[in-house]
């Protein structure tokens, strides 16, 4: 299966990478629903990942996400993700677009992947949405408490830049990645659940308008009846012998 999946990549004049969590597994940084390891079986969502949980306890919040910034920083990109950028070198109008808030896709060379759900990168104030610099990463431990920094602008309390649960995603990135994915020949999904929305339509998208969708995750989702191939296995493993077999 994975020649011809190989065989329609290679053909493609637009493609769409769309990754999530299980991409970046491979260099140590959690997914979110795996039954052990994901953040979601050792962490509520209900107490970090929502604006109302912030107004609640916003040194519990920020000390979180210090804690998965610092963990980003420790990591390396994979074979996954060098293979999108390959991918993108290959295809000249390609779009990566992901639901991870890491840098791995910028840091193994793709120039602007969409960041759906943001970026631990990218603080803003919490009142005026007015971009904050990241401050000096402080000793940041799991579950530990830091005070997040005041906006220079307002004085307001800086928050982290990504979609919180029950937060709206970022307009124009939504919009740019429904249009590709509307208007392309292959997509690939890699390591996502398929499970949250509007994310998870973007696969279905695709299949609508005719493309050609190619799902890699070890395990069966939601997505497999909308996937033309289904590659079993990972995004280290099997993105690198599908570049190989494609160009
Ligand atoms: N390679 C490929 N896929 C993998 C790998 C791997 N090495 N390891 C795990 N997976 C798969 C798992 O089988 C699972 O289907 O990746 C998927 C990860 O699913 P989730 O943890 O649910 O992550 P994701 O789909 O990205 O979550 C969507 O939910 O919590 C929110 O905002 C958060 O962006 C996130 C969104």
């Amino acid at each position: 299966m994975i020649d011809e999946a190989a065989a329609a990549l290679g053909a493609a004049g637009r493609v769409v990478v769309f990754t999530c969590a299980g991409i970046s597994a491979e260099s140590g940084v959690p997914t979110f629903r795996d039954d052990l390891t994901g953040l979601w079986a050792r962490y509520d969502p209900e107490q970090l990942a929502t604006p109302e949980a912030f107004d609640t306890d916003p040194d519990l919040v920020w000390g979180w996400y210090e804690w998965r910034r610092a963990r980003v920083r420790q990591a390396s990109p994979n074979a996954g993700h060098v293979a999108v950028a390959a991918i993108e070198a290959r295809v000249p109008g390609s779009v990566v677009v992901t639901q991870n808030v890491d840098d791995l896709h910028e840091r193994a060379g793709s120039t602007a992947p969409i960041h759906l759900h943001g970026s631990l990168f990218a603080p803003r104030c919490a009142a005026s949405a007015h971009p904050a610099e990241l401050p000096e990463s402080a000793a940041a431990s799991d579950g530990g408490r830091i005070e997040p920094p005041r906006c220079t602008e307002c004085d307001a309390l800086v928050r982290p830049g990504v979609v919180w649960f029950g937060e709206p995603l970022p307009e124009a990135a939504l919009s740019a990645a429904v249009d590709a994915c509307g208007d392309c020949d292959v997509l690939l999904t890699v390591g996502t659940s398929g499970v949250v929305y509007p994310a998870a339509a973007l696969p279905l998208i695709a299949a609508r308008a005719g493309a050609t969708v190619i799902q890699i995750n070890p395990d069966r989702t939601p997505l497999d009846d909308v996937c033309t191939f289904n590659l079993r296995g990972t995004a280290a493993q099997l993105l690198p012998a599908l570049v190989r077999s494609a160009f």
